[in-house]
């Protein structure tokens, strides 16, 4: 029975595709629209050592042996963007961006992680960066934190123990002091989810701790605060003279109920609840899905806890939270099937706690990354959701990409892009979804985390073999080029 709904449901998926392949939007993306790229710190910057940087969890990872990432991999030079930042501002001069989005390397402003001593080396760098990017026009989008938390906080549990909350803001008022008067745009965290869920459960990203179901929940309620608490910090203390606006990126794939039934609906959106509700519902309305509260209790208290494993905020933390941001990135790249269970795993982790099974049809058309699947009508049902669900917030998409193995002549990605940004313009024409900003990520091949170099997903290629890193444009970066200054996907848009 099942595999005849499976069947009937790829049908309807399929005939869905073609039909948003066919056409795509022909409305000109508006005058106030920005683009830009994306890249983050550990993946593109090299020099972990240089010039005062501490270490930080991924290069504690990377150095292991024997090491857990794919060929041995390391960030220990990547892109060498710290000596090439002035190569990599020409490629987003070329492309014609109005942004850039970074991110900063925290250990390299304060190489044990606390504040005491600033490496103003590494300070630097980044003023040099944002220089360079403002000499040519490009506005600077900074992320404060994209997973590379200093070895010495880890080492004190990280994510885990709450002092890693004041040395968090620390750092962020450093940043916002000493580059807030030229850049304007800053999101305080990258994916939290996979920080969290990744990090501290099962043990996909560093720092590779693995404790599901109880690890994540610990993670994701201090960074809950460290993001509340440096908003509030902008808020009360630079914005009036700096003038700017702080946002979070939180990712998640769209869930699509598997059938019609009330069963599977729900389940849909109770993954979605479990994935960017997490993160989302505390920050726009003061706390965690009750979906999430409901089930992470009862369960807890069958496996014999005293209390919830999702540990609770207090009245004032509540009110603390709630309010703080100024506008949502989102991240997303695919989309997953979900359907209700009769028989949920009763083991500990998110995604057992959130009993619903979630997959991909493996007809889907696939990327070199296994989690990828290229489903475009995902985008517009994702954002049209958000809006419903979240008071009707301005969104950016802060990252949205397709990975291959290199090749320069890379028509899938083109062809995933164009699809997409449909589906996207689709949701701002006919649903009247606020985004304001689109991301391709990213700028130039990097280091795909536990992947290393083995998934691409650059505009432009760079050569890890040669010792210069040579950066070539792929026809992506031509395609992207001119949609930039046509902001239109069809021969002739209107307006
Ligand atoms: C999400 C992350 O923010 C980024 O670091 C990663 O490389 C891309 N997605 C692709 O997996």
């Amino acid at each position: 029975m099942r595999s005849v709904i499976h069947f009937v449901f790829f049908f309807i998926i399929v005939f869905n595709e073609a039909q948003v392949n066919g056409t795509l939007n022909n409305k000109r993306f508006p005058d106030d629209f920005k683009f830009g790229v994306a890249t983050a710190s550990y993946q593109v910057e090299g020099a972990w050592n240089e010039d005062g940087k501490g270490e930080n969890v991924w290069d504690q990872v990377t150095h292991r042996v024997p090491s857990p990432i794919v060929n041995n991999d390391t960030g220990d030079v990547a892109c060498d963007s710290y000596h090439k930042y002035k190569e990599d501002v020409a490629m987003l001069k070329d492309l014609g961006v109005d942004f850039y989005r970074f991110s900063i390397s925290w250990s390299r402003i304060l190489p044990t992680g606390f504040a005491n001593e600033i490496n103003e080396a590494g300070l630097q760098y980044y003023k040099n960066l944002v220089k360079e990017l403002r000499a040519n026009g490009i506005e600077p989008l900074v992320t404060i934190f994209h997973w590379d938390q200093p070895q010495p906080l880890e080492d004190l549990g990280g994510w885990t123990n709450d002092i890693i909350i004041d040395q968090f803001v620390d750092y962020a008022r450093i940043l916002f002091r000493e580059l807030g008067n030229e850049v304007k745009y800053w999101l305080t965290f990258n994916e939290p989810k996979q920080t969290c869920n990744q990090g501290y459960g099962t043990a996909q990203k560093a720092p590779l701790i693995t404790s599901p179901g109880m690890g994540e929940y610990l993670c994701t309620h201090n960074l809950l605060r460290a993001h509340a608490k440096a908003w509030r910090l902008y808020d009360e203390e630079f914005r009036q003279e700096q003038q700017g606006t702080i946002g979070i990126t939180i990712d998640t794939p769209w869930f699509e109920p598997f059938s019609n039934s009330t069963a599977d609906i729900e389940a849909a959106e109770t993954k979605l609840q479990f994935t960017f509700g997490w993160y989302t519902n505390p920050i726009v309305y003061g706390d965690y899905p009750s979906v999430m509260q409901t089930n992470i209790a009862r369960r807890s208290a069958q496996q014999g806890f005293k209390e919830s494993r999702l540990p609770q905020f207090t009245e004032e933390e509540k009110a603390y939270i709630k309010g703080t941001y100024d506008f949502l990135g989102v991240n997303v790249y695919t989309t997953f099937l979900v359907s209700s269970t009769d028989e949920p795993d009763p083991s500990m982790g998110l995604d057992e706690d959130s009993e619903v099974l979630d997959w991909q049809p493996d007809d889907w058309e696939s990327t070199a990354s296994s989690w990828l699947k290229v489903v475009p009508w995902g985008m517009r049902k994702l954002v049209t959701w958000i809006k419903n669900t979240y008071d009707n917030p301005k969104i950016m998409i802060t990252e949205n990409g397709y990975s291959d193995n290199g090749t320069l002549e890379d028509d899938g990605r083109i062809s995933y892009y164009e699809r997409y940004l449909s589906s996207l313009r689709d949701a701002m024409e006919l649903d009247g979804v606020d985004v304001i900003a689109y991301t391709a990520w990213s700028l130039m091949d990097n280091f795909e985390w536990m992947q290393g170099y083995s998934e691409k997903f650059g505009l432009y290629h760079v050569d890890f073999n040669s010792p210069n890193r040579e950066r070539t444009a792929k026809k992506s970066a031509l395609w992207y080029k001119n949609l930039l200054e046509t902001r239109c996907l069809v021969e002739e848009c209107v307006d």
